[in-house]
């Protein structure tokens, strides 16, 4: 069976296949079946913003659709910034700029505990939805360390490794992160999917 993956990002489409080849499902792009949709990604919650990716994206090709959303969210700031991870601190900033304003909202703060989070969403044509989840705990560094990765992950610490996301090889972190759980429960509950029907 084909599905396609509600992003234009290659990564992105090479991690999910690099865990649902065993599912034995082959999956695309949107970008290579020429999908352009852009969702606006409105929703409350990463779970929701997913579910909007794929229903979109699923309509788009009338093929089985799967889409991710993930984000940050600290605890002294009330799980900010949440949904608005990518966008924390105004559009202007780059990955380091936001880190930084991270940092800076937390000057002092004693309470430095901070979870990733991701949702993914598979909406089949009939309308049918599977869903996983993954979620990584650590703490917001007081400083950032570690030069791989991308995103906030020098100023995610895991204080079980004493080390950064950034400071991981992507093996490492694939083996704990918010994604890659989100990734194999996923494939864990779509190969049961698919065996049921
Ligand atoms: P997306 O939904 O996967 O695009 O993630 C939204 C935003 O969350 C990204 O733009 C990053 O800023 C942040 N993010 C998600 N996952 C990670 C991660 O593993 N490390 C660092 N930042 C991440």
């Amino acid at each position: 069976m084909k599905f396609v993956l509600a992003s234009h990002n290659p990564g992105k489409l090479k991690e999910m296949q690099a865990v649902l080849g065993a599912v034995g499902v082959e999956v695309v792009l949107q970008s290579e079946l020429g999908i352009s949709v852009d969702v606006e990604e409105n929703g409350t919650t990463f779970a929701e913003n997913a579910r909007l990716k794929a229903e979109a994206v699923c309509k788009a090709s009338g093929l089985p659709a799967i889409a991710d959303d993930s984000g940050l969210c600290v605890d002294a700031l009330d799980g900010a910034p949440g949904v608005y991870t990518a966008r924390y601190g105004g559009e202007g900033l780059d990955d380091q700029g936001r880190y930084r304003f991270l940092l800076e909202n937390l000057k002092g703060a004693e309470n430095r505990a901070a979870h990733f989070q991701t949702a993914i969403s598979c909406i089949f044509p009939d309308g049918r939805e599977l869903t996983a989840q993954g979620r990584c705990d650590g703490v917001i560094a007081k400083a950032p360390a570690g030069s791989d990765g991308f995103g906030y992950d020098p100023v995610f610490f895991l204080p079980a490794l004493g080390k950064t996301f950034a400071q991981l090889t992507a093996e490492e972190k694939n083996a704990i992160s918010h994604r890659g759980q989100a990734l194999r429960a996923f494939a864990q509950v779509l190969k049961e999917h698919l065996e049921g029907v």
